[in-house]
C-alpha cells in the first residue's frame, strides 16, 4: 500500500507544459543526440573527453523492472512526461550518452539486492529491497530535478524519507556525514572499465541534510518500480541539490566522521563541490547556472536557488558562504 500523503511542494501552474512545446522539444532532441555525448559529458566534468565504451552487459542477464503499485494517480500535466524521464539519463556506469542508458542498462539484475548500512551506528544492517519497501512504505514526492549541466524535469517519485532508515540504525555521536555507495560491477555496468572516473561512483551528505525530511530514497516513479536507468532499485533523491547527489543503485550507506569525497569531487575538484546546491548565483567554472531547460520545454526558465527549496532548507547553511561552499 502506498501513503497518499504528496509533497508537492509548491510547483506553480505556470510549470505546466503545453503540449505543442513538448512536441517542439521532441523533434529539438533529436538534432541534438549527437551532440549531447561529447558536449554534456564535458559538462559533467569528465577531466578531459568522453570514457572508452565498454562492453555490453553479459547475455541472458534477466532484467528485473518493475511491479506496479496500482493505485497510482495520473499524473497531472506539469509532471515531466514518462518517456522523458526514461529515456533521457545520466549513469555513466553504462555510458555517457543520455538516450542510450536505458538501452545499455536494461539487463541490469536488480534482484536480489541488499544494502549494508553501518559506520558510525549502534544497529548496523544488510537490509534487503523486500524489507525496506515493508518496513519504510514507500509515498510518493513530487520533485523538481535540476542537473548541473542545465536540465530540469518534474518526477513523481516513490520513496521513503531516509532519516527513517538513519534512525533505525541509531547514528552514534560522533558521525557528521554520510557517504553513499554505488554497485561496483564492471561485467555488468561497462562503463566502470573506462579509467576517467574513481569507481564506484560515492556521494555524501552532511548528517542533517540527510535527517532532513526532503530527502528521500526512491524505489520507484511513476507508481512502479525504479527502471535501471532511473537508478534501481534504490536511489537517493535531493531535490535542492544538484542532480548528480542523487546517487543511483546504492549499496552501501556508512555514517562517517569525516566529510565524504565524492567521484565529482575527485574528477575534477574546482568544478563540483561537496554541497552542490542548486544556485543561479554561482555559475559553474564553464557555464552560468542562471537558467534552465526544462524537458517538455524549449524556453529556457530561470533557476531557483535552492531549487525552489529554499523555505525548506536555507536554514541548514545559515551564516555559510554559499559561493565558496559550492
Ligand atoms: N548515480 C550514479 N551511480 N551514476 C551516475 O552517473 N548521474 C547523476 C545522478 N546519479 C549518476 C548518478 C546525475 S549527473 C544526474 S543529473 C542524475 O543521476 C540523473 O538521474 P536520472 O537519469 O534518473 O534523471
Amino acid at each position: 500500500m502506498r501513503n497518499k500523503n504528496r509533497f508537492r511542494s509548491n510547483i506553480p501552474r505556470s510549470e505546466i507544459t503545453p503540449e505543442a512545446l513538448y512536441r517542439s522539444r521532441r523533434h529539438f532532441m533529436q538534432g541534438t543526440a549527437v551532440l549531447s555525448a561529447t558536449a554534456l559529458l564535458a559538462a559533467c566534468g569528465a577531466p578531459s573527453g568522453p570514457p572508452e565504451a565498454g562492453t555490453p552487459p553479459p547475455p541472458g542477464a534477466e532484467g528485473q523492472m518493475g511491479t506496479a503499485v496500482p493505485t497510482f494517480t495520473p499524473a497531472p500535466d506539469n509532471l515531466t512526461s514518462e518517456q522523458d524521464i526514461l529515456s533521457y539519463n545520466n549513469f555513466f556506469e553504462f555510458t555517457i550518452e543520455k538516450e542510450t542508458v536505458a538501452e545499455k542498462a536494461a539487463n541490469f539484475v536488480t534482484a536480489p539486492w541488499e544494502v549494508a548500512v553501518g559506520g558510525l551506528v549502534r544497529q548496523p544492517g544488510v537490509y534487503d529491497i523486500a524489507t525496506l519497501k515493508q518496513q519504510f512504505e514507500p509515498e510518493e514526492r513530487i520533485y523538481r530535478l535540476r542537473c548541473v549541466e542545465g536540465w530540469s524535469m518534474v518526477i513523481p517519485w516513490l520513496g521513503f524519507p531516509l532519516h527513517k532508515l538513519l534512525e533505525a540504525v541509531e547514528p552514534l555521536p560522533e558521525a557528521q556525514y554520510v557517504r553513499f555507495e554505488t554497485l561496483y560491477d564492471p561485467a555488468q555496468m561497462p562503463g566502470q572499465n573506462s579509467d576517467w572516473y574513481d569507481w564506484p561512483y560515492v556521494e555524501g551528505l552532511r548528517l542533517d541534510e540527510a535527517m532532513h525530511d526532503l530527502t528521500l530514497l526512491a524505489t520507484g516513479l511513476y507508481g512502479k518500480d525504479l527502471a535501471p536507468q532511473n537508478g534501481a532499485p534504490i536511489r537517493l533523491v535531493v531535490p535542492w541539490k544538484y542532480g548528480f547527489k542523487s546517487i543511483k543503485s546504492i549499496v552501501k550507506i556508512d555514517l562517517v566522521a569525516e566529510q565524504p569525497q565524492s567521484l565529482w569531487m575527485k574528477a575534477a575538484p574546482e568544478e563540483y563541490g561537496f554541497y552542490a546546491n542548486v544556485n543561479p548565483d554561482v555559475p559553474h567554472p564553464r557555464w552560468s547556472q542562471a537558467t534552465e531547460r526544462r524537458l517538455g520545454e524549449v524556453r529556457r526558465r530561470k533557476t531557483a536557488l535552492f531549487n525552489g527549496y529554499a523555505a525548506e532548507v536555507a536554514s541548514l547553511y545559515e551564516g555559510m558562504d554559499l559561493q565558496e561552499n559550492f
